[in-house]
């Protein structure tokens, strides 16, 4: 039966662990769905995987609508939520309902995620949540705020600032958000907002006491040429890739194929 929102606090209450992947077109979404991801996350992440872009900043509302309409047609059974690129949504509480209206009207979502908290995005959460439009929080390391931060490094390391996130991670639920990314904060911050919040926690980079994972698909695969220290291979896809397009190559030039 293909996953709906509701299903994540019974997830949560019955302690089942959930599986994300993200995806960034037809091909990519069809493999996260067909190996039985709950929710399949377009992420903003593509601009780095799919566009080789340095970060996620030059992603725009335009091309996710693009990417996420090609993902949606490979997703069939998982729960398809799409990222708010990097200043669709921080402007006005109006083009933020604009944007997340687009992703839902155009691109089939059935969620959006936005970066950040605390206390300006909870009033844009919550303003999302009236309209019917389910709200994935994150927070920790957001990779949008990459020139505040000055790289991808574990957030939430002083007390202070661990605070700081446990606070955001409650206006998030507060604001009505159904679940939230837990992005490369140490184990112990992660644990204790998974067992604060009544709302599913997903973790990248987070440790293992959240409800649900998530890793960018690219990097699963191994197709990736960078990934971030928490990334698992669990195959070398690119690699294997090369060698098939070589081989290929090889046979043309010496008239082996056809
Ligand atoms: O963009 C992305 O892929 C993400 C996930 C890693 C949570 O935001
Ligand atoms: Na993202």
């Amino acid at each position: 039966m293909a996953v709906r929102v509701n299903q994540f606090a019974a997830w949560k209450q019955q302690g089942q662990t959930v599986a994300v992947l993200t995806a960034w077109d037809y091909m990519s979404g069809q493999m996260a769905d067909q190996a039985g991801a709950d929710m399949v996350l377009v992420g903003d992440s593509l601009a780095m995987v799919a566009l080789g872009y340095d970060n996620t900043l030059p992603l725009t509302l335009d091309e996710m609508v693009h990417h996420a309409k090609a993902v949606r047609r490979g997703v069939k059974n998982a729960l398809l939520a799409v990222d708010l690129p990097f200043l669709s949504f921080q402007i006005a509480e109006a083009e933020a309902m604009q944007a997340a209206g687009r992703l839902l009207k155009e691109a089939g979502a059935q969620a959006i995620k936005l970066e950040g908290g605390y206390p300006r995005m909870a009033a844009t959460i919550q303003r999302l949540v009236e309209a019917g439009i389910p709200v994935v929080g994150h927070v920790g390391l957001t990779p949008q705020s990459v020139n505040q931060v000055g790289g991808f490094q574990k957030q939430g390391k002083s007390p202070e600032a661990a605070d700081r996130i446990l606070q955001e991670a409650i206006a998030i639920e507060k604001a009505g958000a159904f679940a939230i990314v837990l992005e490369h904060i140490p184990a112990k911050l992660a644990r204790t907002i998974t067992e604060t919040l009544n709302i599913t926690t997903i973790g990248i980079g987070a440790g293992q006491f959240c409800d649900a994972q998530v890793l960018v698909t690219a990097d699963v695969l191994g197709l990736s040429d960078w990934q971030p220290p928490f990334a698992k291979r669990y195959a070398n896809l690119r690699d294997q890739g090369i060698q098939a397009a070589r081989a290929f190559c090889d046979e043309v030039r010496s008239r082996q194929f056809p």
